[in-house]
């Protein structure tokens, strides 16, 4: 198994190329199965996720072009396989995302149920509540949800909790039902408005994405497009919090600032200096960083997938902050590594305060979900000596290249078999 072996202690400098979002680009994906026509994908990510997703798209039987520039096309004609199994969704929860789309187009889908996750339970009932309200019938039997449908109708759904990837399924089958869906206290994150940018490039009638209530009006069949994948506003996050740690000046180009408010704004109070251009991102900073508080909630909120880079920037800073989750039961397993390497972090319930230390020493830790691992790098990069990062195969998830790119800025790091 991978391990990434780190030497703390490098300023990172220079600029970096952000990939397309990993999230955008596992719906837009699966968007390409509400049509018969080709969807041809600019800027997607080379992740193993992405790989995932799209194995589980051939096996469903849509034809999978890849050429070079990222360009990736799909081309659902017929698709003999309605069903995700098991051993596909187990790694990959985002494969609930075929889900809407099948059911929209062919009248049934089966898929099944994601088991528990190191973030926690994670259901998908909201998903399942949608599509009942929408006229399917859905039975959950031997672990599968088996959903049915004549057509699809329009329905006003009342969302009881924001979610992000029930928004995308319930928003793709709308998109072909009879009449119109609004979605209520619908998921106002930028990738569900870089989906629902790409579904009204292939024709769909949408309004609304990135605001809590999304209105759909369904029409008869969608056709092929072209479309190029949002940035990930996330891998920019991890970049920027990286050079604000390090003491460092690092430029993130092909990004898109618009959606990183929140983070940018705890940055600043910081004590990170940060510029924005139309697509990008410059941060400076001298290593000398103020705790801040940081609470997790849905966009335009403070993002959960940042909460554990961030920790790892209040380990060293000076002060003290809260750290406090809301959107899952079990997102502090960085906490019991980040000790290990010094960090003084008392954990109760969801929120974690965390004590800045003069410095951190490296160690043998251990990587326990994709964000984590991102945690744990930014620790690595900032602790004296030498720290090794098993179970990597997570970060290989979300983050294209990153060791590649961290030494492009400077960074000491590298792959280790
Ligand atoms: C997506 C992101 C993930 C991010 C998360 C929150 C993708 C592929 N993944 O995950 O990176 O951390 O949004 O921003 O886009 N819930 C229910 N019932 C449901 C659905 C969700 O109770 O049917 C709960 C979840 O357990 C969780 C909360 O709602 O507590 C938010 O989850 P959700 O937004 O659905 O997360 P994902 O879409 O899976």
């Amino acid at each position: 198994m991978d391990a990434l072996l780190i030497h703390g202690g490098n300023p990172l400098a220079g600029e970096v190329r952000i990939s397309g979002a990993k999230n955008a680009a596992l719906p837009i994906l699966t968007a390409s199965l509400l049509s018969a026509e080709p969807l041809r994908l600019g800027n997607v990510p080379h992740l193993k996720d992405i790989s995932t997703m799209l194995a589980l798209l051939g096996h469903m039987g849509e034809r999978v072009t890849l050429d070079d520039q990222n360009h990736v096309t799909l081309c659902g004609e017929s698709i003999p396989h309605k069903e995700a199994p098991y051993e596909m969704v187990k790694t990959m929860r985002a494969a609930i995302l075929v889900l809407g789309p099948t059911l929209a187009r062919f009248g049934e889908a089966r898929v099944s149920l994601p088991g528990g996750c190191a973030i926690g339970s994670r259901p998908v009932d909201l998903h399942v509540k949608g599509l009942q309200a929408m006229g399917a019938d859905i039975q959950i039997e031997h672990g599968y949800i088996h959903a049915r449908c004549k057509r699809l109708h329009g329905a006003r759904i009342v969302m009881d909790m924001v979610t992000v990837t029930g928004t995308e399924n319930l928003m793709m089958a709308a998109a072909l039902a009879e009449g119109t869906t609004i979605l209520e206290n619908a998921a106002r994150e930028p990738e569900v408005v870089d989906l629902a940018r790409c579904l009204i490039a292939m024709g769909a009638r949408i309004e609304g994405a990135g605001t809590d209530i999304i209105t759909i009006h369904g029409v008869d069949t969608l056709h092929g497009a072209e479309y190029s994948v949002m940035a990930d506003r996330i891998e920019t996050g991890t970049f920027l919090v990286a050079a604000a740690m390090t003491g460092g000046r690092v430029r993130t180009t092909h990004a898109q600032p618009d959606t990183l408010d929140a983070v940018m704004s705890k940055l600043r109070d910081a004590g990170a200096k940060v510029e924005v251009g139309s697509d990008w991102i410059e941060i400076e900073s001298d290593g000398k960083l103020q705790a801040v508080d940081v609470r997790t909630a849905p966009h335009p909120a403070f993002p959960t997938d940042m909460q554990a880079q961030f920790m790892a920037m209040n380990t060293i800073a000076a002060g003290a902050a809260s750290v406090t989750e809301t959107i899952f039961e079990n997102r502090f397993m960085h906490v019991q590594e980040l000790r290990r390497m010094g960090a003084n972090i008392e954990v109760s319930g969801h929120t974690a305060l965390v004590r800045g230390v003069p410095r951190l020493d490296g160690a043998i830790v251990m990587a326990t979900d994709l964000r984590a691992s991102a945690c744990l790098v930014l620790a690595g990069l900032v602790a004296a000596g030498e720290t090794t990062i098993e179970r990597i195969y997570h970060l290989d998830r979300g983050y294209e290249r990153i060791e590649e790119k961290l030494t492009q800025l400077g960074a000491r790091i590298k792959r280790v078999h």
